[in-house]
């Protein structure tokens, strides 16, 4: 049977740990904000020269050297069609492509692309000629607010590029035959393109109508 001093060493040992773990959660917060703190010790910005064409045209921007090349297209070149949805490389609504692949700007720092080309969705097409996706989604009703569309054309673009160049994807069941933009595929290389507004059939006809003029 246990001695009553027993149970009192155990009752404080168990006191002593409780609060050093709460002493070292409450000091890593502080530890870790003071880790990622990106500014110098004097809060000055580190600015950086860069230069990359965007829909054609070269632009020379000098550059926090922390701003992503979403907010350089946005915020410095004033081209808005790229929106600005999580800002967290999850819903695509970023998609630019950039020397023929697409990516999420927002993942992705400016000065990280000295020299690419990039295009956005203002160099796909104008109003008065629309790219043919751009044409296939105003026909096929493939969006409600619009504000996914920008980044699931850009995305389309370079899925029908893929296609064309044989690329495989996760879901291509035969390597050796020609790749085709089934529906299978075709979701599964739209899945990183989120659409709130849930207008995925449209979008999908859209895709396809094009792919098969294309084909
Ligand atoms: Fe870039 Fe959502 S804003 S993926
Ligand atoms: Fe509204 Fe896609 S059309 S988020």
């Amino acid at each position: 049977m246990l001695d009553p001093s027993d149970l009192e060493l155990s009752r404080r040992h168990l006191l002593i740990v409780g609060a050093a773990t709460l002493a070292v959660s409450s000091i890593a917060p502080r530890a870790s904000s003071a880790a990622i703190d990106p500014a110098t010790p004097t809060g000055t910005p580190v600015m950086t020269k860069v230069s990359f064409d965007v829909n054609g045209e070269t632009h020379r921007l000098e550059l926090d050297t922390r701003t992503t090349l979403l907010d350089a297209l946005r915020e410095h070149l004033h081209l808005t069609g790229t929106k600005k949805g999580c800002d967290h490389g999850q819903c695509g609504a970023c998609t630019v492509i950039v020397d023929g692949r697409r990516i999420n700007s927002c993942l992705t720092l400016a000065v990280m692309h000295q020299g690419d080309e990039i295009t956005t969705i203002e160099g796909l097409g104008t109003p008065d000629a629309l790219h043919p996706l751009q044409a296939a989604f105003v026909e096929h009703d493939g969006y409600q607010c619009g504000y996914c569309t920008p980044g699931q054309i850009c995305s389309a673009v370079a899925v029908l590029a893929e296609v064309k160049a044989g690329i495989p994807s996760h879901v291509t069941a035969d390597l050796n035959a020609p790749v085709r933009l089934t529906n299978a595929e075709l979701r599964e290389r739209m899945s990183g393109n989120i659409c709130r507004c849930g207008a995925y059939s449209n979008i999908a006809e859209a895709i396809s109508e094009v792919a098969g003029r294309s084909a």
